[in-house]
C-alpha cells in the first residue's frame, strides 16, 4: 500500500493530513502558533514554531492512520505564501520571518519600481507590480534597515521551503510559492535575472526552483528517525497555500472559481495562458499544474476579521460552552441582509486587491442604537465577501469565465457565509468532500510524484467529489447588488482620511 502525507504551514497552525491512493483522508491533526505583531501593520513569526508544528503533526497523522513508516511514500508541502525566512552561513535564522501579511515595505516598493525602470517595467519582467506583502520588497527592507541583518543573510526561503530545507537538506522551492517572491519569470518559470541585477541580489541567495509535483529531495536520516518514517520518503515541490488550495478544490482547469476564506480571502482563477491584468491588480502567478498559471485577488483580512472580532469584542464567548463562531453565526442568520444599513470596511490589515493601499484601516460605516452584536458580525461577513467581489469583478472585466464557485476554507463552513457568497457573487456555491484544501492539494502533488498518477489533473479527476450546493437568492442578490456600490464607494470616500490617520502612527 501507498500513502501521502500533505503538510500546510498556515499563519494560524500547521495541518497536516494522510491521505490513501484513492484520497481517502486516514489521518489529520493539527498545531496553532503564535503571531507577532511588534509594530502596527507588521507582522512575523518564528520558523522554529513551524518545523515543531510539522513534526508533531506528521507524526500524529501518521500515529492516527496506522500505517507502515515504509508505507509511506511522499510528502507534499503547502504554506503560507510570501514570507521571508532569513538563514545565515550555518543555517541560523537571522531574524523572525516577516509574513505575507506585514506592511512595512512601502518604501521598498517604490525603490523597486524605480530600480526596475517603472512599473510596467515591472510588470513585463515578473507579471506582477510589487506589493507590500510579496517577498522581494521583504528583502529590501533588511538590507535599508537592518543591515547588519542582511550581511550575516546567505539564504532568502519561503515558509514552507524552510520546512523542507530541515526535511531534506535541499534548498528547493516550486513555482507556484516562487511566482510570490516578485523575482520569477512567471512566463519562463525560472528567476528573473535581468531583475535580480537591478535590484543588486545574487541568484545564490535563492533556492533552485522545481515545477510543484517534481521530487525535491528525500528525506535526511535524521528527519527520518525524527518522523517515525524511512528515508526512501520523497518530497514533493508542493505549491504556496492558494495554488494547493485550487488544486484540493479541483481548479485545474478554466471556468471554475476557487473562493477561500482563511485568515486572508483569495478568489483564484485557473489559465491556460499567462493572462495580466493591465493595471496589476490582479497577480498573475505559475499555477502547480506544469505548464499552467492562475491569477487571484487577495483580500488580506477575510476570517481573520471575524477572529478579531470574536477575540477582541466577544471574550464572553470564548468562555462559554458552545465554539463563539457557532453563536455569532446564528445571531448573523437572524439578522437581515444588509445588516440594516451597517457597512464593514474590513481593511485591518491595510488591503491588497484591488486597492494595494498600506494605509487602508478596517471600519464600521452606518452604526446606530439599533444595531446588535449580530449585526456587527453579519456585517463583517458581508464586508469580507464585499471585498472578495471587487476581486470577482476584475476577474469578470478581463474576460475570464467563471461558471462555478468552489468554496473553501473555514468560511465554507458556515451555511450562512456560503449563502452571502451565493447571492453577493451571483453565481451557484459548492463545496467538497474534503475539506482539508492546501493540505489536500499537496497530499495529491505528492501522489503524482510518486508516479501513482500520470498528473495533477487525472489526480485530481481521480478523488475530487462535489458535496453541497447553494442557489442564488434573486431577491438578495440585487439587494447585494446596491449594497455593493455603496462598499465600493466607502473606501473612494475615506482613502485620504486612511492617509492622515496612517500618519499619526
Ligand atoms: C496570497 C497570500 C495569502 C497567504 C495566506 O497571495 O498572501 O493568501 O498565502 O496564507
Amino acid at each position: 500500500m501507498s500513502f501521502y502525507l500533505g503538510v500546510d504551514i498556515g499563519t494560524s497552525g500547521t495541518k497536516t493530513i494522510l491521505i490513501d491512493a484513492t484520497g481517502n483522508i486516514l489521518g489529520e491533526a493539527s498545531q496553532g502558533y503564535p503571531l507577532h505583531h511588534p509594530k502596527p501593520l507588521w507582522s512575523e513569526q518564528d520558523p522554529e514554531d513551524w518545523w515543531q508544528a510539522t513534526v508533531k503533526t506528521i507524526r500524529a497523522a501518521v500515529k492516527r492512520a496506522k500505517v507502515k513508516p515504509a508505507e509511506v511514500k511522499a510528502i507534499g508541502l503547502s504554506g503560507q505564501m510570501h514570507g521571508a525566512v532569513f538563514l545565515d552561513k550555518s543555517n541560523k535564522v537571522v531574524r523572525r520571518a516577516l509574513l505575507w501579511n506585514d506592511q512595512r515595505t512601502a518604501a521598498e516598493c517604490a525603490e523597486i519600481e524605480k530600480r526596475a525602470g517603472g512599473r510596467s517595467k515591472l510588470i513585463k519582467l515578473v507579471a506582477n507590480p510589487a506589493m507590500t506583502g510579496f517577498t522581494a520588497p521583504k528583502i529590501l527592507w533588511l538590507r535599508n534597515n537592518e543591515p547588519k541583518n542582511f550581511d550575516r543573510t546567505k539564504k532568502v526561503l519561503l515558509p514552507k521551503d524552510d520546512v523542507r530545507r530541515r526535511l531534506t537538506g535541499e534548498f528547493a522551492t516550486e513555482v507556484s510559492d516562487a511566482s510570490g517572491m516578485l523575482l520569477l519569470d512567471v512566463k519562463k518559470r525560472h528567476w528573473s535575472m535581468p531583475l535580480l541585477s537591478k535590484l543588486e541580489l545574487d541568484v545564490d541567495l535563492f533556492a533552485k526552483c522545481y515545477e510543484s509535483e517534481e521530487v525535491t529531495g528525500n528525506l535526511t536520516r535524521d528527519a527520518a528517525k525524527l518522523l517515525g518514517l524511512t528515508t526512501d520518503c520523497v518530497v514533493v515541490g508542493g505549491a504556496g497555500d492558494c495554488a494547493a488550495n485550487a488544486i484540493g478544490t479541483g481548479v485545474v482547469k478554466s471556468g471554475i472559481l476557487s473562493t477561500s476564506i482563511g485568515t486572508s480571502g483569495v478568489m483564484f482563477v485557473h489559465s491556460d495562458k499567462v493572462e495580466i491584468d493591465p493595471q496589476g491588480r490582479l497577480h498573475t502567478f505559475c499555477h502547480a499544474v506544469r505548464g499552467k498559471w492562475h491569477m487571484m485577488g487577495v483580500s488580506l483580512t477575510a476570517g481573520g476579521a471575524l477572529q478579531w472580532f470574536t477575540e477582541q469584542l466577544c471574550a464572553e464567548l470564548a468562555r462559554g460552552k458552545t465554539d463563539p463562531y457557532k453563536v455569532l453565526n446564528r445571531e448573523a442568520a437572524a439578522v437581515a441582509a444588509g445588516s440594516e444599513g451597517l457597512f464593514f470596511l474590513p481593511y485591518l490589515a491595510g488591503e491588497r486587491t484591488p486597492h494595494a493601499d498600506p494605509d487602508a484601516r478596517g471600519c464600521f460605516v452606518g452604526l446606530t442604537l439599533k444595531h446588535t452584536r449580530g449585526h456587527l458580525a453579519r456585517s463583517i461577513m458581508e464586508g469580507v465577501t464585499y471585498a472578495m467581489r471587487d476581486s470577482l469583478a476584475i476577474i469578470e472585466e478581463m474576460g475570464v469565465p467563471v461558471r462555478q464557485i468552489r468554496a473553501s476554507g473555514g468560511g465554507a463552513k458556515s451555511a450562512l457565509w456560503r449563502q452571502l457568497q451565493a447571492d453577493l457573487f451571483g453565481k451557484k456555491v459548492v463545496t467538497l468532500e474534503a475539506e482539508q484544501g492546501p493540505a489536500f492539494g499537496v497530499a495529491l502533488l505528492a501522489a503524482v510524484g510518486a508516479g501513482e498518477y500520470k498528473n495533477i489533473e487525472q489526480a485530481c479527476a481521480a478523488t475530487i467529489e462535489l458535496a453541497s450546493e447553494t442557489v442564488v437568492d434573486r431577491k438578495v442578490k440585487r439587494s447585494y447588488d446596491s449594497g455593493f456600490s455603496v462598499y465600493q464607494g466607502l473606501y473612494q470616500s475615506l482613502k485620504s482620511d486612511f492617509k492622515k490617520i496612517s500618519s499619526l502612527g
